[in-house]
């Protein structure tokens, strides 16, 4: 991508995490590689409602300066989604209301409740809390990166990431009108998950669209648990609720997931 556009979209996407009140303050940051070796950043501690192309940070890939601007405090963050991802080439971080309030209720985004995020997103798993700006964040966050295209960051805020600062940005935008539509379907009493059998065809329907390849399918999450199909690592998704835990240390399950954790202590005594 050429520096020109690539400044003119990181701006625009700042002045929409702004508007949407995804952040407020000097809350977020956003980041995109250029493809020679230099990552365009917003500067700390700077309104993403008021940032122009001036403000913008030029670093290289190791996160060392290379204009006056100084980068963002979390850029460690992102280029650790970098390493991990070679196609990922822009990130945003942002504390979405809605996303943030399931950070801070110790909860991951990973219910099969609507097909387009099965098929555009996936779960978005919940890394646990780290100081920002250390490595204790960026510690709590490698083990998730390499098969999620979002983050939850508990007791802090929220990551997308994509192959360039749109898809980074729709990212977070589908993380976030999920996440309101989850607790709104709990106020009405509560949502119902997609059957094993409409998340197998939406899986494979994104993997022949090439919405998301295989390795989205080693999520830790509860999608695969009941389908016929397998992660290509062969690993066994983890499903969501045996590592969901809130504040005081409980883990709360749905009927379902109940019935499920039951089953399965069932046949493994039976082994
Ligand atoms: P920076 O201003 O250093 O980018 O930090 C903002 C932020 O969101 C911290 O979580």
């Amino acid at each position: 991508m050429d520096e020109q556009t690539a400044r003119r979209d990181l701006i625009e996407i700042c002045h929409l995490m702004y508007e949407r009140s995804y952040v407020v303050s000097s809350d977020g940051n956003v980041s995109v590689q250029l493809g020679d070796g230099r990552v365009l950043a917003t500067p700390t501690m700077t309104c993403k409602g008021r940032m122009t192309e001036d403000s913008i940070a030029v670093t290289d890939l190791e996160g060392r300066s290379l204009n006056d601007r100084r980068a963002s405090s979390e850029l460690a963050m992102h280029l650790l989604i970098y390493r991990e991802r070679p196609d990922v080439k822009a990130v945003c971080h942002a504390h979405p209301p809605h996303g943030t309030a399931f950070a801070v209720a110790g909860l991951p985004i990973d219910q099969p409740i609507l097909s387009e995020v099965i098929l555009t997103l996936g779960c978005v798993p919940l890394a646990e809390y780290g100081t920002p700006s250390t490595d204790e964040l960026s510690d709590a966050m490698r083990p998730l990166v390499k098969h999620h295209n979002a983050l939850l960051m508990a007791n802090h805020g929220a990551v997308a990431y994509g192959s360039d600062l749109w898809q980074a940005w729709d990212r977070l935008e589908t993380l976030e009108h999920t996440a309101k539509i989850a607790i709104l379907s709990r106020v009405l009493g509560g949502s119902r998950n997609l059957s094993p059998d409409a998340i197998e065809k939406l899986i494979n329907v994104r993997e022949s669209a090439g919405y998301l390849d295989e390795g989205a399918r080693c999520q830790a999450c509860g999608y695969l648990h009941e389908t016929r199909l397998s992660c290509p690592t062969g690993d066994r998704p983890t499903p969501r609720s045996y590592s969901a835990t809130n504040g005081s240390g409980r883990v709360s399950l749905s009927r379902e997931e109940l019935v499920e954790l039951l089953s399965q202590a069932a046949r493994l005594s039976e082994r």
